[in-house]
């Protein structure tokens, strides 16, 4: 095929399809891609003063297909300009697909590196399937694949390495060294992150197993990032079939963190305890990016595998969280909506509701009535505490978030949110109190509801495709408590 085809082509067709009206709404300010189906966010990088933000993407349908990669940047974290699609599956090497990667600025070029996965026939007519990590260089629109590509090949990993899984590097630079960490599985089947090395981005070698499984946080590990913040050092991995460990892990698919750190000389992370990023029913892959003023910023997939939707007839499928500001706060991250964010509050309410006695009738809010909004909750609560906030609701819908003082644990369900699938529905997660106060910022974009708990303790992300219509919030308490409410609509035009 001529060089770009099939890239131009895609151009052409998201041209076109961008002129088409969405038939289900967007959310304001979550990033969903032009057209078709978006996964994990790749190459989220700082590039001639702007953020940019790849993701996985297959243009033609609202389904996973063929890989390529989509493109947007950014500003401030919250307004997203979409930009031509950067990478197809044009080459031998990557014609399955440009799985995911990272990118990073070096010398006024962009480097982007990515999973290039082939299939290739056997012998014996069977499929088998190769991952490989390749480069592409750009100016910010448009990328070229490096001809020696690809540059890291499973011939590379060391003995017990699984050579089917291999992808999601991981590229940063210390001193004139490129590093790349690539999430590979041993062949116990437990994942492991590979630690590869260059000069020059062409010729790599192997380093070191940098961390791995040892039998715990699932299988294979998708994904990794890592980076430094506040001393420490951060390795972030999304394990594939973990099991299901008390409220701090589900079966299936999750995005854990260790706080470490980097032994330069053994080039090993040495790790500590992992938790869960997230811990809602939609969160998946994340990555970040250190900001300007040096923050470090992430963000992931608001959406899961296992249980995936997208409204039928929509002509776009998935989207980003809101990118997140991490610092540390003892052993734990701590995650808040990037403070750009703040500049799109309207609206200013801030209101006492008061339940002055058991048993209460329910009280709506009918001045909170609508579906993109900024809502901080405080309230004193104790062992007998038990409330809900219903959002997204009407007579007919709602997902009710409830808080149990008892067992200190707060739920998203999302049971009654207009689901026709036998999707998992609730998710619970335990929280902490301050000083006997429980804080909850409550983000909602149409689809989302993003809830921090505690200014960042936890955060849990869940997606819902309830009826626009629906929008009223209601607040139900067993007990008497008072709700100070400080609420903002969030306007982007
Ligand atoms: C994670 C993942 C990655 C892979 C990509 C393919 O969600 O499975 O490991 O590169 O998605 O789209």
């Amino acid at each position: 095929m001529k060089k770009n085809v099939k890239l131009n082509q895609v151009i052409e067709y998201e041209n076109k399809k961008r002129q088409e009206k969405a038939v289900y709404e967007r959310p304001s300010f979550h990033l969903t891609p032009p057209t078709g189906w978006m996964n994990d966010p790749n190459g989220f990088s700082f590039f001639k003063g702007e953020y940019h933000l790849f993701y996985q993407y297959h243009p033609y349908n609202t389904n996973w297909g063929p890989m390529h990669w989509g493109h947007s940047k950014t500003m401030d974290f919250v307004k997203w300009e979409q930009l031509p699609c950067a990478l197809a599956p044009d080459m031998k090497y990557d014609g399955q697909g440009c799985f995911s990667g990272s990118a990073m600025e070096d010398g006024g070029t962009h480097i982007l590196m990515y999973t290039s996965v082939l299939e290739e026939e056997q012998e014996d007519g069977s499929k088998k399937v190769r991952q490989t990590q390749s480069i592409a260089v750009g100016d910010g629109i448009t990328y070229e694949k490096l001809s020696r590509n690809p540059v890291i090949t499973s011939s590379l990993l060391p003995k017990g390495s699984s050579k089917k899984d291999f992808r999601d590097p991981k590229i940063w630079k210390d001193g004139d060294t490129f590093y790349a960490a690539v999430g590979s599985e041993a062949l116990d089947g437990y994942g492991q992150i590979t630690l590869f090395s260059s000069q020059n981005l062409e010729d790599w070698k192997f380093e070191s197993i940098m961390d791995s499984c040892k039998g715990e946080y699932g299988k294979m590990w998708e994904c990794p990032d890592f980076f430094t913040l506040d001393g420490k050092q951060i390795l972030i991995i999304s394990p594939q079939f973990m099991r299901a460990k008390d409220l701090e892990f589900h079966n299936g698919n999750n995005s854990v963190y260790f706080i470490g750190s980097f032994d330069r000389e053994r080039k090993i992370f040495v790790r500590e305890k992992g938790f869960s990023l997230d811990y809602g029913m939609d969160f998946y892959a994340p990555q970040t990016v250190e900001s300007a003023d040096g923050r470090r910023i992430m963000v992931a997939w608001l959406q899961s595998w296992d249980n995936y939707m997208t409204p039928e007839q929509s002509n776009w499928s998935g989207m980003m969280t809101i990118p997140r500001e991490l610092s540390i706060q003892g052993k734990r991250l701590i995650q808040v909506p990037v403070r750009e964010l703040e500049n799109y509050r309207v609206n200013k309410i801030a209101e006492d509701i008061v339940f002055s006695k058991k048993g209460e009738e329910p009280y709506t809010f009918e001045k909170l009535n609508n579906r993109s909004f900024d809502m901080t909750i405080e309230a004193d609560v104790n062992e007998n505490s038990f409330f809900t906030i219903s959002v997204a609701a009407n007579e007919e819908y709602d997902t009710k978030i409830v808080y149990d003082g008892r067992r200190n644990v707060l739920t998203t369900d999302r049971t009654n949110s207009g689901l026709r699938k036998d999707l998992i529905c609730s998710r619970t997660m335990r929280v902490g109190k301050r000083n006997g106060r429980i804080k909850l910022r409550i983000l909602m974009d149409k689809y989302t509801i993003e809830i921090f708990v505690n200014d960042g303790e936890q955060a849990m992300t869940s997606l819902i495709y309830t009826p626009l219509e629906a929008g009223k919030i209601v607040f139900e308490s067993m007990e008497a408590i008072i709700f100070h409410v400080e609420k903002y609509d969030l306007r982007m035009e």
